[in-house]
């Protein structure tokens, strides 16, 4: 599967917008692994989370994983945002095609998700300094999942995806 473009990064990194715009631009399908989820349990990440924990929602991310590795297709596949945490996952995610980082800032991420309430790791005190700490314990994972990373504060989806675009075909190996 060598065309196929993961997206992984914190949560309101932007992920599926920049799915949806890759999605356009390549005419690969997107996959979305929170939306499988959600399809596949009948209720929402809020609800698994609320209802069987996290630690279920966690297994069915890895689960999740390995049925879309069994995939002959090529595919845009945007991850949530703690999927890559597991290295079980990171390796499969490496195995699955190129794996792209977007990079955001806390006070971005702040201001996309105010007063979003599907995000339970979020919820309560989500304030900046809690997705400041999240974000910290997880970069140096994100980074160590990607093949290539993307700051994407004040970019948008259409950019982000042109960038993508460019920077696979610099990193290819095929002579044009
Ligand atoms: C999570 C991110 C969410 C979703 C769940 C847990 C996380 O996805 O999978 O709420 O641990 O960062 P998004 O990154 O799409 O918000």
């Amino acid at each position: 599967m060598a065309g196929t473009i993961i997206l992984i990064g914190f949560m309101g990194a932007g992920k599926t917008s920049v799915g949806r715009a890759l999605e356009r631009r390549t005419g690969l399908p997107l996959l979305d692994t929170d939306q499988l989820i959600e399809e596949q349990a009948g209720m929402t990440i809020s609800d698994i989370f609320a209802k069987k924990g996290e630690e279920e929602f966690r297994r069915a991310e890895t689960e999740m994983l390995k049925k879309l590795a069994g995939r002959e297709a090529e595919n845009i596949v945007s991850t949530g945002g703690g999927l890559p945490l597991k290295e079980e996952n990171r390796r499969a995610l490496k195995r699955l095609g190129t794996v792209v980082y977007l990079r955001v800032r806390p006070g971005t991420v702040c201001r996309r998700l105010a007063g979003d309430n599907t995000r339970p790791l979020l919820a309560g005190d989500g304030g900046k300094e809690r997705v400041q700490e999240l974000m910290t314990a997880r970069d140096p994972l994100y980074r160590e999942a990607a093949d290539l990373i993307i700051d994407t504060d004040g970019l948008t989806p259409s950019a982000i995806a042109e960038k993508i675009q460019q920077k696979m075909v610099e990193n290819s190996n095929i002579i044009v």
